[in-house]
């Protein structure tokens, strides 16, 4: 019996998520220590104190249930983004939101919009429902808005999903950019938003788009606890949307999608603004370590508004490789149709440091 014959086709043509390596894994094949990882786009701050012992204190709990509509958590939402309790929806991470989306308003046949190079959870969480993706190809690598809006429309899709910044490739698209777009595409197609990276946008970058929930009923606006605030592994993220499209979302999800330990840390991360404003300029400075460095030994970077950088480099599958023999991951991009450039996400200095000397070493032996 081949019991993968029994998953519908679009199951079995998914090709799985590869995330980046754990440490332990590493330490396991070549039993080395002192391993930097810069993969996963993870706060090297670690996670605000404040809400490290919320998480703490929350364990006390963790034999019961946890609150199914995260009241607290809403509440402190609600409260920081001036929207209603019945706009706000919470996800295991917010990875769980993005295919929550996609479960709720689409089904076989229908069709949703992303960009080449966009992060790779989009065509998953599509065709995990047996929807089509349409894969639009990207401008200077990031998102090419009037080609999306074209292709939604002309493939009556339903669904467009959007990285702001991008990951893998760092782009960002201006507030006036896509406030045009969201005014120009129909408003029966409904538009994720996915701002994971948004607390790393620099002042001059900022841009309202809670406020424009009140002009486009069609707009989900995606967030995460996993990237400033430091709490990735507790998954955790949140969405803001019209109630309409927020209750279809709540009738998909788990009754318990966001555990106790989650919700209490979120709280208390939320309110911590000096933890996220120290991420903020830690990553400012890693991020002016990563491009000097990077353009010090010839590599061309991709500019980046997240919390990491696409680089170009020849054979980047054996620097890859060779930089975890030397201790170091990064995550090879292959898979987003982008074969020479490797991602390096902004470490502490020092880790920053090891990187590149690494870098340099593996350069010199292809040299
Ligand atoms: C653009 C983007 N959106 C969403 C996510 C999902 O993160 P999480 O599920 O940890 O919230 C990531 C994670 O890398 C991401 O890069």
């Amino acid at each position: 019996m081949n019991y993968s014959e029994l998953a519908p086709g679009y199951i079995r043509a998914i090709a799985p998520y590869q995330p980046g390596k754990p440490i332990s894994e590493l330490e396991r094949e070549l039993g080395i220590t002192g391993i930097v990882k810069l993969a996963s786009n993870e706060n090297p701050l670690g996670a605000s104190p404040k809400a490290v012992a919320a998480a703490r204190a929350a364990l006390d709990e963790i034999a019961l249930y946890p609150d199914g509509n995260g009241y607290e958590l809403k509440k402190a939402l609600v409260k920081r983004f001036g929207v209603s309790f019945d706009q706000v929806f919470l996800g295991n991470g917010s990875n769980d939101l993005l295919e929550l989306v996609a479960r709720a308003f689409l089904t076989v046949g229908d069709r949703a919009v992303y960009s080449e190079h966009a992060f790779a959870v989009y065509p998953l969480a599509i065709q995990a429902v047996g929807a089509q993706g349409i894969c639009v190809k990207a401008r200077d690598f990031g998102h090419d808005l009037d080609a999306m809006r074209e292709a939604a429309i002309a493939n009556g899709a339903k669904l467009v999903f959007i990285a702001n910044p991008n990951n893998p490739t760092g782009t960002f698209l201006p507030g006036k950019a896509l406030h045009e777009f969201m005014r120009a595409i129909p408003p029966d197609i409904l538009i994720v938003l996915d701002e994971a990276y948004n607390e790393y946008l620099p002042a001059e970058c900022r841009y309202d788009s809670v406020a424009w929930l009140s002009e486009f009923r069609n707009l989900i606006i995606s967030r995460t606890f996993s990237k400033a605030y430091g709490l990735a592994s507790l998954r955790v993220g949140y969405a803001l949307g019209d109630a309409q499209v927020v209750d279809m979302i709540n009738r998909v999800r788990q009754p318990f999608n966001v555990n106790s330990v989650a919700q209490a840390a979120a709280v208390a991360a939320l309110g911590d603004a000096d933890f996220v404003k120290q991420t903020f300029e830690m990553n400012l400075c890693g991020m002016k370590q990563l491009k000097e460095g990077l353009t010090a030994l010839g590599l061309a970077c991709i500019p980046s508004y997240g919390n990491f950088i696409s680089f170009r480099i020849a054979d980047a599958a054996s620097a890859y490789r060779r930089l975890l023999e030397l201790g170091v991951i990064v995550r090879p991009i292959a898979s987003y149709n982008m074969p020479d450039y490797l991602r390096v996400s902004i470490g502490l200095e020092a880790q920053n440091q090891k990187f590149l000397s690494a870098l340099q070493q593996v350069l010199g032996e292809t040299a």
